[in-house]
């Protein structure tokens, strides 16, 4: 192919060109407006360059606005191009335009195609590499940009069943800069692991031994017939308006925009807690804040005020503090780097431990952190000061390596250290007692419990983090 030949300047009727399909129809309005005055008061008019079979390949916007004011159009003719050029001749006058990221993108592609550039080719080694070389770098962006979003085009088909339309508006907000490009991949990253994991894990893997019940169903429903009257329930429920997909396609609880909405959904699990609770027991509630549009949504504060009116006692409140929280933007505010934890009760005669941990013999080990070193259980009092728990943010990393070597991947990230309901039920049950979460996620709450030599019960509704538990809790399920 030749280089781009540009001769022969003529005006002829706009009606008679049409777009390529690579030049981009969509115009902004204020945009339009200005360049139709422009040209109306007889401005100077930047010709539009079009094949000679009258497709043009840069000024669709000129074209329209002569159509609509009967005027003929300056115009310049290149040459025809087979499809595949046709997008990097078009480019070459566009280069420089700022560029929406997917527009970026197949620029990036086109040239990549014209250049015979592919995975692992050497760009040294091609013949017109100076000119491959200015091509890219007029275009800007380096290699892990360009990655990320050939990651996201690739993916997002698979993600969004092919629906076109999710797709482009997807898309559409990474453009719009509503959506981090690393946020988006990471997204698609997560749900390419869930459909992996949809084939790889049955429908049903509900396990219940005389030590570890892991129901999967919804919690809102569990019955005393099914759990007997349990000692503790020690959960962390599924706040977050909006932020956090857990996949829970029929229930979606989790999902809720507002705090009102929030606190009203909440009700039915707090209902059935209180049903399978004994009169004596505690239950004890780790819930954090969200800032949504600009201000916090007060979700603690508002679930509290909500469990009161349902007669449950709130006798304690403490702080979670995290040494190493989730830096949150916009920067106008400090980090948060705490939650609270609720402990309830049904009445004020209650079971509190308050020497558990002189309880604790000495030569006790836990494995703190989800990794298999161990720690005297003692050094948890370290942690604990007053009503303030300091410890680490919680990791995953230890239990997906376990579980990408039984072939699925753990796709759950919202635990709590391990430290949290160890002391929860420390000073709360006694050995031999029972303990519920009615959110077990991967089973944090089992862990702790099973460990200290209590029996545990865990709900979630979401099979494959049911299947998580179930690695993790695997040395008690053999009873
Ligand atoms: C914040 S996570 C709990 C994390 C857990 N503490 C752990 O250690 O992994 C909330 C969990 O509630 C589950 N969930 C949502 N709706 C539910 C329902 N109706 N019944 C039971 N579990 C539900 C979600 O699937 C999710 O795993």
């Amino acid at each position: 192919m030749e280089n781009n030949t540009l001769c022969n300047r003529q005006y002829i009727d706009a009606a008679l060109l049409k777009p390529s399909k690579y030049v981009s129809t969509d115009i902004d309005n204020e945009f339009y407006e200005l360049l139709r005055e422009n040209i109306r008061q007889n401005k100077v008019l930047k010709p539009v360059i079009a094949t000679k079979g009258l497709v043009i390949r840069d000024g669709y916007a000129r074209t329209k606005v002569c159509k609509e004011l009967g005027i003929p159009v300056p115009i310049e003719y290149c040459e025809d191009a087979c499809d595949a050029d046709e997008e990097y001749l078009r480019l070459s006058h566009n280069l420089t335009k700022p560029m929406k990221h997917f527009e970026r993108y197949r620029a990036y592609q086109a040239i990549r195609t014209r250049f015979k550039v592919t995975k692992g080719t050497r760009t040294d080694l091609t013949d017109n590499v100076a000119e491959y070389k200015t091509m890219i770098d007029t275009l800007g962006g380096n290699g892990k940009y360009f990655s990320r979003l050939n990651y996201i085009e690739k993916t997002a088909p698979l993600v969004f069943g092919n629906d076109e339309k999710k797709i482009a508006a997807y898309k559409k907000k990474i453009d719009d800069g509503e959506l981090k490009i690393s946020g988006a991949e990471k997204y698609l990253k997560e749900k390419v692991k869930q459909i992996e994991n949809k084939k790889a894990i049955p429908e049903n893997v509900e396990v219940i031994t005389d030590w570890v019940k892991l129901f999967q169903k919804d919690s809102r429903l569990m019955t005393v017939e099914e759990t007997g009257l349990v000692d503790a329930i020690v959960t962390s429920p599924h706040y977050g308006f909006g932020r956090i997909d857990y996949d829970n396609a029929a229930e979606r609880v989790g999902q809720e925009r507002d705090v009102d909405s929030f606190t009203e959904a909440m009700k039915p699990f707090f209902q059935a807690s209180w049903n399978v609770l004994k009169p004596d027991g505690s239950l004890w509630v780790v819930i954090g804040d969200c800032v949504r549009e600009g201000e916090y949504q007060n979700a603690p504060e508002n679930f509290l005020l909500m469990m009161l009116a349902m007669g449950w006692i709130i006798n304690d409140k403490i702080i979670w503090q995290k040494i190493d929280p989730q830096p949150t933007s916009p920067f106008n505010r400090t980090i948060c780097s705490y939650e609270y934890i609720y402990h309830f009760t049904k009445n004020k005669d209650f079971v509190y431990n308050r020497d558990w941990l002189d309880e604790i013999p000495d030569e006790t080990i836990t494995t703190y952190n989800h990794t298999e070193t161990a720690y005297p259980l003692k050094s948890l009092a370290g942690k604990v000061k007053n009503s303030l728990i300091t410890t680490h943010k919680s990791s995953t990393a230890g239990i997906r390596k376990k579980c990408e070597e039984r072939g699925f991947f753990c796709t759950h990230n919202a635990t709590y250290p391990i430290d949290i309901p160890l002391y929860c039920i420390l000073a709360s049950t006694r050995p031999g007692d029972t303990v519920l979460d009615i959110c077990t996620g991967t089973s944090v709450t089992g862990e702790a419990a099973v460990q200290i030599g209590r029996k545990y019960i865990g709900y979630d509704t979401n099979n494959q983090y049911i299947e998580v538990s179930k690695v993790r809790l695997e040395k008690y399920l053999n009873n």
